[in-house]
């Protein structure tokens, strides 16, 4: 059985002060919940968050990491600096950094490859635009997005990360794709994980949905087969809501 994950893409929201009193109300509604709860507030928020989640069941996630141990890159994060402030998760090939920050499938196999040098928990996002979908190329692209993060990673580590369905056409438009067709993207995704490893490793893999999830589809969305949590982004932000999804 996989354990769910629900985690909060907090994006470019949230001041440090914000972050630290919203997990400080968030630990006592998640508390015994036994899915993976995770937030990803923004880089100078991600020390303070540790500190106020330490002891919970609340885990830590940043939005990005680079490849490079360090050096001159201008305005990016080392996996190095994320592991020594205690940082538990990443997102990786985040569909906005895709489309505004020139993030490609070869970008995101090698930030992939530092956060699991850094036993960062990686979550590699995968997801069609509205114009691929229309155009019937959902599969062809999720696979492809598949195959690139993935080339020369490990069964090992492949079984123990998780990746992220997100239909473009879906984040923040408050359109969400039917359980249906989350859940046949997710166990297509599963099977390409399948065709590159084993049965075992695409079994373990957890695979979330993202992209308008709110409290009122989180259950059935969550309750499908192949659909093992959420990457959650505007609802997150509100500690009602993000309780409510949390608690599906
Ligand atoms: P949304 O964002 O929930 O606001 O659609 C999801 C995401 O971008 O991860």
């Amino acid at each position: 059985m996989r354990k769910k994950i629900i985690a909060g893409n907090w994006k470019m929201n949230k001041t440090p002060s914000e972050t630290v009193s919203f997990i400080n109300e968030l630990k006592d509604k998640v508390l015994g919940v036994e899915g993976d709860v995770v937030v990803c507030p923004t880089f100078v928020c991600l020390k303070d968050a540790v500190a106020a989640a330490k002891g919970t069941n609340i885990k830590v996630g940043a939005q990005n990491i680079h490849w490079a141990d360090n050096g001159a890159f201008t305005g990016e994060i080392s996996g190095e600096m994320l592991k020594e402030i205690g940082v538990d998760y990443v997102i990786i090939g985040h569909s906005e950094r895709r489309q505004y920050f020139a993030e490609t499938d070869e970008t995101v196999n090698n930030r992939l490859k530092a956060a699991l040098k850094y036993e960062l928990k990686p979550i590699v996002c995968v997801g069609e635009t509205l114009e691929q979908r229309e155009a019937g190329t959902t599969n062809t692209v999720l696979e492809t997005q598949t195959v690139g993060a993935l080339k020369d990673i490990p069964a090992d580590a492949v079984s123990k990360m998780v990746i992220a369905y997100e239909p473009v056409w879906a984040i923040g438009t408050g359109k969400t794709a039917s359980s249906t067709d989350a859940n046949d993207a997710c166990k297509f995704i599963r099977s390409v994980v399948e065709k590159l490893y084993n049965k075992e490793v695409a079994e373990n893999i957890r695979i979330q949905y993202g992209g308008s999830v709110k409290p009122a589809n989180a259950n059935e969305l969550f309750t499908t087969t192949d659909i093992d949590g959420g990457l959650v982004g505007g609802a997150s932000l509100k500690i009602d809501d993000f309780t409510a999804i949390v608690k599906y």
